[in-house]
């Protein structure tokens, strides 16, 4: 079932959400859920707080080439363990803040630990834009957005964009 996405300003976005203690059917849904509201989006990430739920999941697919195999990853309580002091830039975008986006100065190489949708720990090292995109989604669980790392006033005029989106979407 698709969920509906937050839009910044919301304060469920500023929240650090809380771990997931043990695997249930229900989170296995809300993890098939948030992949189906990612795809339709479109998306390449999405964070539980973004549909609301204040869990540290987050579920990503980096790859947008036509024609190649999905890879679509579920991470319960994914942590940055260790980052590269080479770092990246790329164009970042949020699918709480539509159509906006910026350059974003992130470690090039991190490794990740989380649990899968079957209770397994895993690791794995990621590079380039899955990098980027796995620290974006779990900045997400301590409540931070892409635009935090901007200047104030961009970042100011970006919400003030999101809070006239709102209100035209709240009339139509
Ligand atoms: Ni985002």
């Amino acid at each position: 079932m698709k969920r509906n996405i937050l839009i910044h300003p919301d304060p469920r976005l500023k929240k650090v959400c809380a771990p997931v203690a043990d695997l249930s059917d229900e989170l296995r849904q809300l993890a098939d859920d948030m992949l189906e509201t990612m795809y339709d989006a479109p998306g390449i990430g999405l964070a539980a707080p973004q549909i609301g739920v204040l869990e540290r999941l987050i579920v990503l697919d980096c790859v947008k080439e036509e024609g190649e195999t999905p890879r679509p990853l579920v991470m319960f309580n994914p942590e940055v363990i260790a980052s590269s002091d080479e770092t990246n830039v790329y164009e970042e975008g949020c699918l709480s803040i539509p159509e906006q986006f910026a350059e974003v100065t992130r470690p090039k190489v991190v490794d990740v630990t989380w649990m899968d949708r079957d209770g397994n720990l895993r690791q794995e090292t990621f590079d380039g834009l899955w990098a980027t995109c796995v620290q974006h989604e779990i900045d997400h669980l301590n409540g931070k957005l892409f635009i935090d790392y901007l200047k104030p006033l961009k970042r100011q005029m970006i919400t003030r964009k999101m809070q006239k989106l709102k209100r035209e979407r709240a009339r139509a």
